[in-house]
């Protein structure tokens, strides 16, 4: 059962409950880098296997004997959504998109200038509060970057690094998922941040092992440039929300792209 089926799964399993008179909480759906993200090589399993909800037959289940295996399009495209997939070959749409509902993270270190979508940022502020709890605190580099902004800082990693190595780690704009007001940097020592070296630190594993329970993933994993289309960046937080974030926890993708059946996006079109 592909991953689309997951968001039937959902669908119909939240409108039963609906229908049952339920109620259901349902999730919807770098200009300050400093340090320039160092380089790392880059493989890939299959998708998730979240079976949507098919009622059983009328005559073993008092269940809706409606057997639902449509799935409604989950949102993948819909910018709003905190489900959007946004890759190489995937822009914002509209490409200077900005989200409504930015709020400031400055009760967070490193947050005193960098924003975020509001669901994501209280999520953010609970992940850090667990962290700082468990030892582990870490510190925000960049959160929120407009249309504007990544222009400029791409063009900047363009110019230091040449296009081709840029492109391996930055976004051009229009294609960052910083615009989308969903994606946060984080480091814990100035010596590992935006370096791969911040997996091994305590607060990079951390995150690893729990940025799930808050909404948020690990976007760009080890080994899957050829699918994301960039270097692991053990750094960069995704926002999905918590019940994606499980259920993308629970399968065996390692990418948004394999766990919607998307093709690999390591290069523009
Ligand atoms: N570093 C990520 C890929 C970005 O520029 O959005
Ligand atoms: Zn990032």
């Amino acid at each position: 059962m592909g991953p689309v089926a997951v968001a039937a799964g959902l669908a119909v399993a939240i409108g039963l409950l609906a229908a049952a008179g339920v109620s259901v909480a349902i999730a919807r759906g770098e200009i300050a880098a400093s340090p320039t993200p160092s380089d790392t090589p880059a493989s890939s399993p299959g998708p998730s296997t979240i079976g949507p909800v098919t009622a059983g037959s009328a005559a073993q289940s008092p269940e809706p004997d409606t057997a639902v295996s449509v799935v409604p399009d989950p949102p993948i495209d819909d910018v709003e959504s905190t489900w959007v997939v946004v890759n190489k070959s995937r822009p914002l749409e509209p490409l200077q998109w900005v989200p409504p509902d930015l709020v400031a993270l400055t009760s967070l270190p490193g947050g005193s200038s960098e924003r975020m979508r509001a669901e994501a940022a209280s999520a953010l502020v609970a992940m850090h509060a667990a962290a700082a709890d468990a030892g582990v605190p870490f510190a925000v580099t960049s959160a929120y970057r407009s249309y504007d902004e990544q222009v400029s800082l791409h063009a900047g990693y363009v110019a230091a690094r040449g296009r081709a190595s840029a492109e391996r780690f930055s976004a051009r704009a229009g294609y960052s998922e910083h615009q989308l007001g969903l994606a946060v940097d984080v480091y814990a020592s100035a010596a590992c941040e935006l370096k791969p070296c911040f997996a091994d630190e305590p607060a990079g594993q951390w995150v690893a092992e729990h940025a799930h329970e808050f909404g948020f993933i690990v976007r760009y994993p080890l080994g899957y440039y050829d699918t994301v289309g960039y270097i692991y960046e053990p750094w960069h937080l995704r926002y999905l929300g918590p019940e994606l974030a499980a259920e993308f926890q629970d399968s065996d993708a390692a990418t948004l792209e394999e766990y919607f059946g998307l093709p690999g996006a390591p290069d523009y079109p």
